[in-house]
């Protein structure tokens, strides 16, 4: 009879965007300065949990904000095929309540194909749980137990396992499996996107944003698909599309440019710009500190101009916190060398007319 979870084990496998390793290093030291820095390869480490240390919860994960995913480590296979590979796999791992097969390469130029992987770990399953994978009635469940294989290379496997417990741990490596469709106005549609559904944040039609760094425009042509009524600052323009938009209006200009009066109650204050993170604050204080109610919910893009900035990371959460949010970061997969900021305020109703009534400074 399979047993439901395996051991947690000793090790615990985390991945990340290929170069952001040290960075993920330096946020472990600050979240969970009890792990143990074990193997590193581009786009991966691994660290040794110490005897008697609990393992990470979901939030810890979260915490790590570089880690697109954090699996319990079984460890490696190596063979000559994917079919001895995938028989070796279920050796190292054992039987268990495997509700879902996640696949993905380490390295994105890697050779392996993750698909065809994953089939073959499957086919090598007892009959009764490759078809309840097979059927998705197992993904149907919250949490399911999820049997992770890093393609490495075509002759080595990096395998482990996790629980499903939150929507980027259903992603094969935590990489958002969404692809930008056509007709938007650049790839910040994609990012946004997976913004949204990391955080859970439901945007309520009818409520209004301001995107400071708005050109060319894809990130507010999905608030406006969302049904805001969204005004874009950049002092470039944005794409025609957007522009004609009945619900959006665009002010050419920079964000400092802004009058203060001009930038009270909008509900969301989204910011994508090219400049320092420190700048980028800057901005956005602005907009919470404007006059009349602060925004509910803030979605920031912090461009790290070299990875070593990464250390100043906690003192960003920070000043976002003092302004009186809730704050957390993840490196999103569909992003570059950046940081994703998404802040909320707590009990403040996101309606238009309720939002104004109950969030007055
Ligand atoms: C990465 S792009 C933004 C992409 C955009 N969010 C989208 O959805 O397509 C960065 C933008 O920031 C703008 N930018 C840079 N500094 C700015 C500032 N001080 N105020 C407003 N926009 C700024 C640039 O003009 C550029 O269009």
């Amino acid at each position: 009879m399979a047993s439901l979870h395996p051991a947690p084990g000793d090790f615990l496998l985390a991945t990340c965007q290929g170069g952001a390793e040290a960075a993920l290093v330096e946020r472990q030291r600050v979240v969970l300065p009890g792990l143990v820095k074990a193997a590193w390869r581009r786009g991966m480490v691994t660290f040794r949990v110490p005897a008697g240390m609990p393992p990470p919860t979901p939030a810890d994960v979260e915490r790590l904000v570089f880690a697109r995913t954090v699996v319990h480590s079984c460890g490696q296979v190596t063979g000559p095929d994917a079919g001895s590979l995938a028989a070796r796999v279920h050796t190292l791992v054992g039987g268990h309540d495997w509700g879902e097969v996640h696949v993905w390469n380490r390295d994105p130029r890697a050779e392996g194909d993750p698909g065809a992987i994953r089939a073959a770990i499957i086919a090598a399953l007892e009959p009764a749980r490759r078809r309840a994978i097979e059927s998705g009635a197992a993904r149907a469940r919250r949490g399911p137990l999820v049997l992770d294989c890093m393609v490495d290379s075509a002759e080595r496997w990096w395998v482990g396992w996790h629980v499903a417990d939150g929507p980027s741990r259903t992603w094969p490596g935590g990489i958002y499996p969404a692809v930008l469709p056509a007709g938007k106005a650049s790839r910040a549609w994609l990012k946004l996107d997976e913004a949204l559904a990391t955080f859970g944040i439901d945007l309520v039609p009818g409520t209004r944003a301001v995107e400071l760094g708005a050109a060319p425009g894809g990130a507010c042509q999905r608030l406006l698909e969302a049904g805001l009524v969204v005004v874009g600052i950049d002092p470039a323009l944005v794409d025609e599309h957007v522009a004609r938009h009945p619900r959006f209006e665009q002010w050419r200009m920079r964000a400092r440019d802004v009058r203060l009066k001009q930038l009270r109650g909008f509900d969301w204050v989204v910011a994508d710009m090219n400049i320092d993170p420190t700048s980028t604050l800057a901005a956005l204080e602005r907009v919470v500190m404007a006059p009349g109610r602060p925004p509910h919910g803030i979605v920031a893009t912090l461009k790290l101009p070299n990875w070593a900035r990464a250390a100043d990371l906690p003192g960003w959460l920070a000043r976002v916190t003092g302004w009186g949010y809730v704050a957390r970061a993840r490196q999103l997969s569909t992003g570059g060398r950046e940081i994703c900021v998404v802040a909320e305020r707590l009990a403040v109703s996101r309606r238009p007319g309720r939002a104004r009534r109950r969030t007055g400074r």
